[in-house]
């Protein structure tokens, strides 16, 4: 892909590549400053006229460069920042180049990189989506695929563990306490799922056989001190592993399957083939340590990224555009495998909040693009939850409109004829609708729209003709380049309750065989739907299992959320219909209402259910709490951060108040059985327990402080540990700056645990918050240079504490600006994610938007990375 203007690609610019590399040989000299790299490229000419051959690299030496054995004159190639050219190169041509890389200088984490401190680290590889650029000069985007062999030499003490992609081809002895490894990837892939991982690592094994019939070694590799807590990422791998041949029949095709979990990396995970390689909070796991959300997380990405073994690795994607073929289709299939092993419905209630409150405010905001974006200038920053999370729910979309026997079938055909191969999102939908005669094409405008579209629903009974008629209508505001919005297929799942809660039969047409609940598709501006014969209807039961990616708004009033939320089935649709209330009350509350019925009744039908015993304990927590701040405040505007806060506080304390001693009965009795235990029924439980905890704490501080002080010590896990630790911080509750220090002295040398340590401190819903942040930046275990210390410090002030963040004297939004400046010297990616944190600051009030504007200003004018400059651009509208 050529960048045209300013280093802007566009989608209609893709042309197939000039070059091939049928073949690359990789030799390494590993060493922490003075890394030397042999490239051998099997080069073929690609489709159309002869063109030089153009090669992407960055930051690396050149030592040598050989054209079929020839060392080749300056005037025959041409080396700049960005780019080697070769210009007389036959097809069949081998090009040989020696590079020289310093990976312990190299903060940004992408490339070749030191993981730890250079006495006692390791060193590793992050290729994507264009970190291969700076380990040798290569055609380096995805629709090049070529097999890789790989030579690993290093000092054995030093590095005694030599890993790459694929099966291991040999290993033996050097001289001078040197060894080498050899590792062979027969499954020819793009340069961006590259790795190699070389170091002191211990490691796990476990031999697992697949359906057809292949042994595979499975093994974990980790630091000495964190080997013991990934018996758990291996149990998620194994079920994984079965779960993708017994649901879509794909069986994992090398003889060894290896994961190595470090603390240095700028996102979740990698799935590189072969060779996955892990940030250490997303793979570590320990009973002591780990949060029941820990564990949640290790089991949904470690399915993940062996998932991207057929959807990414084998099946790949042609150019950057198409990210989401491989992101959104594979975050389903890993909320499917999480859904089947856990609780369907709280899988479904968890992946429908991570899209409202990180997707549905990035489509409402100034870095709205589409899950098929038509231009970037800077492919990093695509990674968002527009690509991942709204992917995966167009590809729920249409796994949904097809049915499970013909999604099931499309599938198998993708596989079938994209094997081995880059595909497009085109190719997928044909290959989805060519294997069972429908055509999806009119999915694709999800793909290219953004912006989520506003669904208006309007229900009318007649009760002569017995009809009921549901009237929709659509339609998508305006996003940053896309003034015009067309109408997209909306799946909707209907049911109609009657007075006593049960769904009523439903008939499109008289006569028809009747049906508990169906699916109207709207696939136009506005429609109508007809159901025929139906007897007094109570309520409509909407967009169950929320169907489709969009804003719903009914006319139903309170008492109908009410109705809903004490009888409806689906229990999506019953937390769903909790959350509006919830939201209507807040809405009246914000607006000044000292008298709000929507409250009352809020509050009177969750302590009705509180007391319902058949109720699943998880569930009940869950509809216990009300939408998060940023999903309350993404309609206000102007938005006032304190004024949204103190509304929900009136919320949270209305229906504590409510509860009663219920509360505290509730939460004695739970505690009486609780063991830590990490079953589903005792996390569900243990998820109650800690939302009383939070509720008590409002209702009557003195004694609940005190009970909450004893479980921060006596707890039988860490989210216990963690639930009470962050009630006291939040009530300021002096008990909690004890506890605090007693969670540092316990977990001072473990990097992931004293992440939450920093991540509870930065959330601490207090004005003064900033100061402490402040403080903790000059903490001796803090640094800019460690994402997952900046993620659970600054992005976790920054994006989910408004209150601190948004203290009205701009404080914060200072403290942000001179860690962003720094960070963005040392990693860009880093910068470029924090930054996005600052994207809603149009909307704010006056006295805040001037001064996060003005630092957003200050910012823009600085910025060194095309990363951090491309987000500050978008945001401030430029
Ligand atoms: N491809 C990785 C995943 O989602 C994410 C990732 C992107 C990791 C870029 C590193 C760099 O599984
Ligand atoms: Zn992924």
């Amino acid at each position: 892909m050529t960048a045209s203007d300013n280093g802007v690609v566009h989608l209609a610019d893709y042309r197939a590549p000039a070059w091939r590399v049928e073949q690359v040989e990789l030799e390494f000299d590993l060493d922490i400053s003075a890394t030397r790299v042999l490239a051998r490229l099997h080069l073929r000419r690609g489709a159309g006229a002869a063109q030089p051959l153009r090669l992407d690299g960055a930051g690396q030496e050149l030592h040598a460069i050989r054209l079929d054995g020839r060392a080749l004159e300056p005037h025959e190639y041409q080396l700049d920042a960005q780019s080697l050219t070769v210009f007389a190169v036959d097809d069949g041509a081998v090009l040989e180049t020696e590079a020289g890389l310093a990976p312990d200088a190299n903060s940004a984490l992408s490339g070749l990189y030191l993981s730890g401190s250079a006495g006692a680290g390791f060193l590793l590889t992050q290729c994507e989506a264009e970190g291969f650029r700076r380990i040798t000069w290569y055609p380096d985007r995805p629709d090049v695929l070529a097999r890789f062999r790989v030579l690993l030499r290093a000092d054995r003490q030093r590095f005694p563990v030599l890993l790459a992609n694929g099966n291991p081809a040999g290993s033996g002895e050097l001289e001078d306490g040197r060894h080498w490894a050899a590792w062979d990837d027969p499954h020819p892939k793009p340069s961006y799922l590259f790795a190699l991982v070389a170091g002191r690592l211990e490691q796990i094994e476990q031999d697992y056989t697949t359906a057809d019939g292949r042994a595979v070694k499975l093994r974990i590799f980790a630091e000495a001190d964190a080997i013991d807590r990934c018996g758990y990422a291996m149990d998620a791998l194994v079920r994984a592993m079965r779960w993708d041949e017994q649901r879509y029949g794909r069986n994992y095709d090398l003889d060894v399957f290896h994961i190595v979990a470090t603390h240095d990396f700028n996102m979740g995970a990698m799935e590189n083939k072969g060779l996955n390689i892990f940030n250490a909070k997303y793979l570590l796991a320990d009973p002591q340590r780990s949060s029941d959300e820990d564990y949640a997380h290790v089991e949904a990405i470690v399915a993940h990224e062996y998932f991207h073994n057929w959807t990414g690795n084998r099946v790949t994607c042609r150019d950057w555009f198409q990210l989401s073929l491989k992101e959104g289709l594979t975050v389903y299939r890993e909320q499917q495998f999480s859904a089947e092993m856990n609780s369907a419905t709280l899988k479904r209630i968890e992946d429908v909040q991570v899209l409202r409150r990180a997707q549905f405010t990035e489509d409402a905001g100034p870095l709205a693009h589409a899950v098929r974006p038509e231009r970037y200038s800077a492919i990093d920053n695509f990674y968002t939850a527009t690509v991942y999370d709204k992917g995966a729910e167009l590809v729920r979309m249409i796994a949904g409109r097809l049915g499970e026997t013909a999604w099931r079938r499309g599938m198998d055909e993708y596989f079938r004829r994209h094997d081995g191969e880059a595909a497009t999102v085109e190719q997928f939908l044909a290959a989805l609708g060519d294997a069972n005669g429908v055509d999806l094409s009119a999915y694709l405008a999800w793909y290219a729209q953004a912006g989520t579209p506003q669904l208006q629903a309007r229900g009318t009974y007649d009760a002569a003709a017995r009809r009921y008629r549901l009237d929709l209508r659509q339609r998508t505001a305006p996003t940053p380049g896309q003034a015009r919005k067309q109408a997209l297929p909306i799946p909707l799942r209907v049911a109609l309750l009657g007075a006593d809660g049960r769904a009523l039969p439903l008939r499109r047409e008289a006569g028809a065989a009747p049906q508990d609940e169906c699916v109207v598709e709207l696939d136009a501006a506005s429609r109508c739907f007809e159901f025929v014969d139906i007897d007094a209807p109570r309520v409509a039961s909407l967009l169950r299992g929320f169907s489709a990616p969009v804003q719903l708004s009914t006319d139903q009033g309170a008492d109908d959320l009410a109705f809903l939320l004490r009888f409806e089935s689906d229990g999506f649709n019953r937390w769903e219909a909790a959350q509006q209330l919830a939201r209507r009350a807040f809405e009246r509350v914000l607006g000044g209402a000292q008298n709000v019925p929507e409250l009352d009744i809020w509050c009177d039908t969750l302590a009705g259910l509180f007391d319902d015993a058949a109720l699943d304990p998880a569930l009940l927590a869950e509809l216990l709490t009300p939408p998060e701040l940023n999903e309350l405040a993404q309609p206000c505007t102007p938005l006032d951060p304190a004024a949204v806060f103190a509304a929900r506080e009136r919320l949270e304390q209305a229906l504590a108040q409510r509860l009663g001693a219920a509360l505290e009965q509730r939460h004695a009795a739970l505690l009486k059985t609780e063991r830590g235990g990490l079953d589903g029924a005792a996390r569900g439980r243990r998820r109650l327990l800690n939302r009383c905890l939070r509720l008590w704490l409002r209702q009557d501080p003195a004694q609940a402080q005190e009970i909450a002080a004893t479980r921060y010590v006596l707890a039988a896990s860490m989210s216990e540990r963690l639930a009470a630790l962050a009630g006291l911080l939040a009530d300021g509750a002096e008990s909690g700056e004890k506890a605090l220090q007693d969670f540092e002295r316990r977990y001072d040398n473990d990097p992931v645990t004293l992440d939450k340590w920093f991540a509870l401190q930065a959330t601490i819903p207090r004005p003064d918050t900033v100061e402490r942040v402040a403080g903790l930046l000059r903490h001796a275990r803090f640094s800019l240079r460690n994402p997952n210390r900046v993620s659970a410090l600054l992005m976790g002030f920054a994006a989910r504490n408004p209150l601190a963040f948004h203290r009205p004297d701009g404080a914060g939004y200072v403290l942000i600006e001179q860690a962003l400046a720094e960070i963005d010297s040392l990693n860009p990616t880093t910068a470029a994610r924090l930054a996005t944190a600052l994207k809603d600051w149009a909307r704010l009030e006056p006295g805040r938007r001037a001064l996060l504007q003005a630092a957003l200003q200050r910012l823009a004018a600085g910025a060194r990375s095309q990363d951090l400059a491309d987000i500050l651009r978008r945001t401030l509208g430029d």
